[in-house]
């Protein structure tokens, strides 16, 4: 194991995807400080790593930690997540992604932390105008929640030619599965996610899982994503980490597998998983939601030698329902 004292402020680390990265940035040897207000997130998601309860956009709470750590990066977990609510609650949205980053983005680079790793989306592309998307595909979001993420992008931009800030834009698609020692979980509150929600109704904990939509131009009508484990997706931010404190070099990299899935090829992978029958009812299509997305994710792979440990979706799903019963 390789040994790397430096101290990185997770911000959102209580939350799904944030405490995978705390535990991923323990077995590497870096000291991870969680801020998190908690808003989403669950403080027994936080293992073995310092805690603040906090606003992510406080100026005074963040200039004091700067002041008492020397961070050699951020990572900035911390948004609302939900595209449906976005759709309907937009200021939420525009608050909580956007006004928080521009303050917390200026307070790092008056403080002097310049390297910053931003979990953006898939949800920046809005609708495919070719099959898997490269990094250089239009930026055209369809929902507050996917413009929220490319405004904060632009943001980051501005400050790289402004101040020199150091970033590294990663573009998720779906996260999914967890800890294949399933001592962490993904365990949002309300689920908006599929594989949880159909891995409670196989759990017994809803009667059935809604399906939204099932007349788009797919192969069986129902919606088409990446998923990529929560792991690799981890992984990747390492590299990424590593990347831009040696190099200074600022990157943006789509973080998918470049298979897509349909909402009914993921019930079914959970009923092989679990051996459950999974009642489904068919709902509208959501409001912000695109057929069909999947990532050309070759650049990361090229530049940073990416590649994903546990690219298969049975076991994303294995992992998740081991996690649902043990974490
Ligand atoms: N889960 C996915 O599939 C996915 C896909 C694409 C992008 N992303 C992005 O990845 C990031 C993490 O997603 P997640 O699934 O782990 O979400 P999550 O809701 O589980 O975690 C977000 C965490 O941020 C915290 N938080 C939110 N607003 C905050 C604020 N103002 N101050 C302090 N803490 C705050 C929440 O309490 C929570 O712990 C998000 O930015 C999301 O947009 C996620």
């Amino acid at each position: 194991m390789r040994t790397n004292s430096q101290s990185i402020l997770i911000i959102g680390g209580a939350g799904y995807i944030g405490s995978h990265m705390v535990l991923n940035m323990l077995r590497a040897g870096y000291r991870p400080v969680v801020l998190d207000n908690l808003s989403k997130g669950h403080r027994d998601a936080v293992l073995n790593a310092e805690l603040i309860v906090g606003e992510a956009g406080d100026a005074a709470l963040l200039k004091q930690l700067f002041s008492k750590h020397q961070f050699a990066a951020v990572m900035h977990f911390a948004s609302f997540i939900d595209v449906g609510e976005s759709v309907k609650f937009p200021a939420k949205y525009y608050q909580n992604n956007v006004s928080t980053a521009i303050t917390l983005i200026n307070v790092m680079v008056q403080c002097g932390v310049k390297n910053f790793i931003f979990s953006s989306s898939a949800a920046v592309y809005g609708e495919p105008q070719y099959k898997t998307m490269t990094e250089s595909h239009p930026l055209a979001p369809v929902s507050p929640y996917g413009r929220t993420k490319w405004m904060v992008e632009e943001i980051i931009k501005d400050f790289a030619r402004s101040d020199g800030l150091n970033f590294a834009i990663l573009r998720y698609f779906n996260a999914a599965g967890a800890d294949p020692e399933a001592r962490l979980c993904e365990c949002h509150e309300p689920e908006s996610h599929l594989i949880p929600l159909v891995l409670q109704t196989a759990a017994g904990q809803h009667p059935n899982v809604t399906i939204h939509g099932n007349q788009y131009p797919t192969v069986d009508g129902t919606c088409i994503r990446d998923y990529i484990h929560v792991v690799d997706l981890c992984n990747a931010h390492l590299l990424a980490l590593n990347a831009l404190v040696k190099n200074k070099k600022n990157m943006i990299y789509n973080l998918g597998t470049g298979h897509g899935y349909s909402v009914m090829q993921v019930v079914h992978a959970a009923q092989r998983v679990t051996g459950k029958s999974i009642n489904k009812i068919i709902g509208p299509p959501r409001l912000g939601d695109v057929a069909v997305l999947v990532a050309d994710a070759s650049l990361v792979k090229q530049e940073l030698h990416w590649l994903p440990k546990y690219p298969g979706l049975e076991t994303m799903i294995q992992h998740a329902w081991k996690a649902m019963h043990l974490s």
